[in-house]
């Protein structure tokens, strides 16, 4: 299967991004496994014809609004997003007119269409950096993630900013409580926790950061065990670059909020992202569907959004 999409790759000119939270031999034949925010630079500035995009729904439609001149490829529809789902372009449009004279920023974990009536977006590495350059006592709508909205208010100490109230189903489905009991099992173990927790779980934390941010922490910090709560998926680059140390994934438990079939109670992967497989990614190649469309007028206003969090985020 890897021969075959080589193969295929290099005659389509096409890149396979992959996500931190794909499965690690989707992460092994990946050209470039990142977050959210490296993702969506490495989909404006690829040169090739064809992305396959080894991630959900909103990541690849971002890679389609950036390059919209490109093939953007997801090799599976159904690999959607709890948190994208949770904030209905609809409901939005009405909150943001129900509160006028607001910035709105909004996490690119939402769909075209919501990032289109948005100034700015963010991604959990730059979202404080952003809300930071924004003038003090400007008024704020930060959308969908409640955790990730409560964790920058209280960094930031800004008063204004009103948060949606979104969440993704693998960061809810952490409990304050199994953390707790975990952490007395691994006494030594330090806490990563994806800001996409809840409050009371990144209070446990010893560090708090995107995939990104929390793979980095561990390369450069010396301890030897740590407890990593978000998706497991990272775990894979993570043991990857420090074989010696030791990475325990916390479970989760089945959120209330989740709605999404695949829970099972126990364990934390993004069912969403675990549908991307290497056979998918062979007949996305072969069969150039399933194509990602984006609407023109919506492209072009989500566009700016992106755009404006790129500038903002150097
Ligand atoms: P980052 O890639 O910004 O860490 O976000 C995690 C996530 O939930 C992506 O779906
Ligand atoms: Fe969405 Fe959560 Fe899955 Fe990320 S981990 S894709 S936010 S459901």
């Amino acid at each position: 299967m890897i021969t075959k999409i080589n193969t295929l790759r290099k005659a389509k000119n096409a890149v396979v991004l992959a996500h931190y939270y794909q499965r690690p031999e989707v992460q092994e034949i990946a050209d470039f496994v990142g977050d959210s925010l490296q993702l969506s630079e490495q989909a404006a500035a690829t040169d090739a014809d064809v992305i396959v995009f080894a991630g959900v729904h909103f990541m690849a439609e971002t890679a389609k609004i950036l390059a919209p001149g490109k093939k953007v490829l997801l090799p599976d529809l159904a690999a959607g997003c709890s948190l994208a789902e949770s904030c209905r372009p609809d409901d939005f449009r009405r909150f943001i007119a129900d509160h006028p004279g607001h910035t709105v920023i909004s996490y690119v974990n939402t769909s075209a269409a919501v990032k289109a009536m948005t100034d700015v977006c963010c991604t959990s590495s730059n979202a404080l950096k952003i809300v930071e350059r924004l003038p003090a006592g400007e008024k704020i709508i930060f959308g969908p993630d409640r955790n990730l909205g409560d964790y920058i208010k209280s960094v930031t100490g800004r008063k204004e900013m009103l948060i949606w109230d979104g969440a993704c189903h693998v960061h809810e489905a952490f409990s304050a409580e199994r953390l707790s009991a975990l952490k007395q099992q691994y006494p030594a173990a330090k806490v990563l926790a994806h800001p996409e927790c809840k409050t009371a779980v990144l209070l446990l934390a010893d560090f708090i950061g995107s995939t990104a941010a929390l793979l980095r922490f561990t390369q450069t910090d010396r301890a030897a065990q740590y407890i990593v709560v978000t998706e497991p998926g990272v775990i894979f680059q993570m043991q990857k670059a420090s074989p010696q140390k030791e990475f325990i994934p916390l479970p989760g438990v089945t959120a209330p909020s989740s709605g999404f079939a695949d829970d099972c109670g126990a364990c934390n992967d993004c069912g969403f992202m675990k549908l991307i497989t290497l056979e998918k990614i062979y007949r996305a190649l072969q069969s150039g569907q399933p194509e990602i469309v984006v609407d023109d007028d919506v492209r072009e206003k989500a566009e700016k959004a992106i755009r404006r969090m790129l500038e903002l985020s150097k």
